[in-house]
C-alpha cells in the first residue's frame, strides 16, 4: 500500500478559470526521499500545500481526485493529527520563528511546550535535535540575529523536535549560500537516514541527483515525468520543459556525441568519474 496516494488531482483556486494542478497521480513510499522540480508557476508549491492537507482547507478552491495518507483520505484527519504527521519548512526560515520566545532554545521547545510536554523530555528532545542540526552553540542566541543559514536549521530543530514521519520541504536553500546549502542537505540525509518521508522542492540538480531517490518532474500543473532519480534526470526532454539536468548529464551526451561510448544515466560527478577512468582504462 502507498503511503500517501493521489489519484487524478486536478485543483483550481478561487476565482480563476484553469486548474494549476492538473490530474495528477502519484503513490510516494514510506521512508524515501522525493524531490519535486519543475518551472516557477508550475505548481511545485501548490502540490506541497495538497499533500499536507492545506489544499483545499485553507486556500479553497476546488479539487477533484483523491488524497489518501495511509489508506485513508485526507479529509478524514483533523489538522492536528495531520500536523503532527507532517511538518513542514518554509522557504523563508524568518517566517518559521515564532517569535514568541527570545532565545534559539526556547523556540525549538516551544513547539513541545504547547504540546504540554514535561520539561525534562522537552531537554532531552531539544538537545538530540540541536546535536542533529548542528546549532547546540546558537542555543542562548536571539533567533532573529542569525544568518539565514543558522535560521534555516533552527527551523529544522523545531520542525524535528516534534517527531514528525513525513517533511514537506519547499526550497529551503534558495536564499542560502553554497555551505549553507550543504549543511541544510547534510540535516535532511539524516533525516532520510532515520526513516523520515521527505518531499523536498529545489532547484539545485546536483545536490538532488545526489541525495534524492525519487524526482517528480512538473510542467504547468501535470507531471511529466516521475520515477528514481537515474531515469528522470538523464531526460534530456526535461530541458524544454524548463527543467535543469546535472552537468554530468549533458557532458556524457556530448561525449556520446563525440563517439565516446560513456555509459547512459550518469546523473553524479562520482558516477562520471568512475566512467572517465573505465575509458580511459584506469
Ligand atoms: N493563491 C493563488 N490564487 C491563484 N493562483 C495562484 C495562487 N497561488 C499560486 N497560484 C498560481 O498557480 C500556479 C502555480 O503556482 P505555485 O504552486 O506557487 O508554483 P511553483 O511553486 O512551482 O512556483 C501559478 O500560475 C501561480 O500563479
Ligand atoms: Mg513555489
Amino acid at each position: 500500500m502507498p503511503y500517501i496516494d493521489l489519484k487524478n488531482v486536478t485543483y483550481t483556486y478561487p476565482l480563476v478559470k484553469e486548474p494549476c494542478i492538473k490530474d495528477i497521480s502519484v503513490s510516494i513510499e514510506k521512508g524515501k526521499f522525493y524531490a519535486i522540480v519543475g518551472a516557477n508557476g508550475s505548481g511545485k508549491t501548490t502540490l506541497c500545500n495538497i499533500i499536507r492537507g492545506f489544499i483545499p482547507g485553507f486556500y479553497q478552491g476546488e479539487i477533484e481526485g483523491t488524497v489518501e495518507l495511509e489508506g485513508k483520505s485526507l479529509e478524514e484527519y483533523t489538522l492536528g493529527e495531520l500536523t503532527s504527521k507532517i511538518g513542514y519548512v518554509f522557504q523563508n526560515p524568518f517566517n518559521q520563528i515564532t517569535g514568541a520566545r527570545d532565545n534559539v532554545y526556547e523556540e525549538i521547545a516551544y513547539g513541545l511546550e504547547n504540546l504540554g510536554v514535561e520539561v525534562p523530555t522537552i531537554r532531552k528532545k531539544v538537545e538530540e535535535v540541536m546535536e542533529l542540526t548542528n546549532t547546540a552553540y546558537l542555543a542562548d542566541k536571539n533567533p532573529f540575529e542569525l544568518s539565514g543559514g543558522q535560521q534555516q536549521r533552527v527551523a529544522f530543530a523545531s520542525v524535528l523536535a516534534l517527531e514528525p514521519d513525513i517533511f514537506v520541504i519547499d526550497e529551503p536553500t534558495s536564499q542560502l549560500d553554497p555551505k549553507e546549502t550543504e549543511r541544510v542537505f547534510d540535516i535532511i540525509d539524516k533525516m532520510k537516514k532515520m526513516g523520515k518521508t521527505i518531499i523536498l522542492v529545489e532547484h539545485k540538480i546536483e545536490l538532488i541527483a545526489e541525495y534524492a531517490d525519487d524526482i517528480i518532474a512538473l510542467e504547468d500543473g501535470r507531471v511529466v515525468k516521475f520515477g528514481e532519480k537515474h531515469d528522470v534526470l538523464s531526460d534530456l526532454s526535461l530541458i524544454e520543459k524548463g527543467i535543469d539536468l546535472p552537468q554530468t548529464v549533458l557532458l556524457a551526451d556530448e561525449l556520446r556525441k563525440m563517439g565516446i561510448p560513456a555509459k547512459e544515466k550518469i546523473i553524479t560527478k562520482q558516477e562520471m568519474i568512475g566512467q572517465l577512468k573505465q575509458i580511459m582504462g584506469k
